[in-house]
This record gives C-alpha cells, structure tokens and sequence, in this order.
C-alpha cells in the first residue's frame, strides 16, 4: 500500500516510481493498493494518479475520498476502484460489515465532486505550508523538509531529545499541548521516533499564532528540568 501524497511525510511518489512499483506487483502476484485520499493536494508539481500512470491495472486498487481535498471530514464518503471481482468482494465485505453510510452522504459527496474545488484551495495550502515550513526552519537544529503534498509538516526534531526530557516525540508532543497548548502528532505513531507530524490545514491567524508557539517552545527544547 502507498499512500500518494504520503501521510505523514508529504512526499509525492512520482508516476515512474509507481509504474515501477505496480509491475513488480503484478510480476509478484501481489496487489498494489494506492491511497490518494491527499491526491490533489499537490503543490509545486502535477498531481500523480496510479490510475493513470499504471500500465496495467490487473492488481491495482486505488482509495479516495472527499475528507481531505473537499474537507468532508467526518462525511465518511470514500471509494475503492478496481477489478470488478475485488469491487463486488469489498461491497459484500461492507454489507455485512459496516452496512452503508446514509443516503445523504453520498449525495452531498456526489455534489461536491460535480463541482469545481473552490478556487484558492491549493494557494491556501500552499502558502500555509510555507509559512509553516519556514518557522520551523527558525529553530535550531530543526530540519523541515519542505512537502510536496497532503497537509502535514513533518520536520526531524532528533536534535532536542537528547536524553534528557524530552526523552521522545511523545513526550516533546505532550509538552507542547500542555505549555505551549498546540497538538502535534509523535513521530513514534508512525515509526517515525525524531519527527513531529503537525498540520497546517487551520486558518491563516491561528497558524501564525501556532507557529510563534512552536518557535518558541522548539527553541527552547521543551522541559528539561
Ligand atoms: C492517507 C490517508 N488515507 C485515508 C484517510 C482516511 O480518510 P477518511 O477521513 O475518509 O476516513 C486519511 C485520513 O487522515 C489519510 O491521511
């Protein structure tokens, strides 16, 4: 499974890498599952779709959704495309299972996807990461990657647990809700022990009140007494 753009990383897996991926997939008899529920916020380059960029789609699924990109969150409204055979298996395997969302959702999705995104989406995210990536590169020591998609920035912290508190990610994460009051993720969640996961889907305003909490707490390298 991949997830295209990643969460939590934002890397973008380019079409080759995922062309690539895919035939060894099928060369294996495995199946390819490509997430793109984040595949539309993409930034600086044009957005990878599995669906187009796979030759052969025999042992492709591709997930999506309307959460992130139309900010139906909390909607549930999402999709598998597929063979027919692993379509009609999912849609038994749901019936029994989770039975089916209401008939509203799907029809408010529907409408959402008949429409343009509004326009100035993408600029918004845009300029939301980089204004958060910046801040973060303010702190010493903090390395911060600049992603190419989704809406998380995911900086390497490893240079403030240093073995004192904060001794990991989740302590450093548990300090900066309780002191600083901003929610991270811990890198830990995600196999990820010397990174944060911090979103940058909020407001212009309360991003840059976050950002100058963060600053200030990453600088001063959270409790150490
Ligand atoms: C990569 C990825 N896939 C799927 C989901 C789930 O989306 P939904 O809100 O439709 O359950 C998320 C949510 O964070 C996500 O980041």
């Amino acid at each position: 499974m991949i997830a295209n753009p990643s969460n939590p990383s934002g890397v973008l897996h380019p079409p080759e890498l995922v062309r690539d991926i895919a035939s060894w997939c099928t060369r294996h008899d495995l199946w390819l599952v490509s997430d793109e529920v984040h595949g539309a916020l993409v930034y600086d380059a044009p957005p990878v779709s599995a669906t187009s960029s796979v030759a052969d789609p025999s042992r492709l699924i591709v997930v999506d959704g309307v959460s992130k990109v139309r900010a139906m969150t909390g909607w549930r409204v999402g999709w598998l495309l597929g063979p027919a055979e692993v379509v009609a298996a999912a849609r038994r395997h749901t019936s029994s299972t989770i039975t089916h969302v209401s008939t509203l959702t799907p029809r408010a999705a529907l409408a959402a996807l008949n429409n343009p995104s509004p326009a100035g989406v993408l600029p918004t995210y845009r300029s939301a990461r980089d204004l958060l990536v910046r801040r973060l590169r303010e702190v010493p020591g903090v390395r911060c990657p600049v992603p190419a998609g989704g809406m998380f920035a995911f900086p390497d912290v490893s240079s403030l647990l240093d073995g004192r508190r904060p001794a990991t990610t989740a302590d450093l994460a548990v300090w900066l809700l309780e002191d600083a009051h901003v929610a991270v993720v811990p890198g830990e969640v995600f196999g990820a022990k010397t990174h944060l996961r911090i979103s940058f889907a909020v407001g212009h305003e309360r991003l840059s009140e976050a950002a100058d909490r963060l600053v200030q707490g990453l600088t001063q390298g959270g409790p150490t007494s």
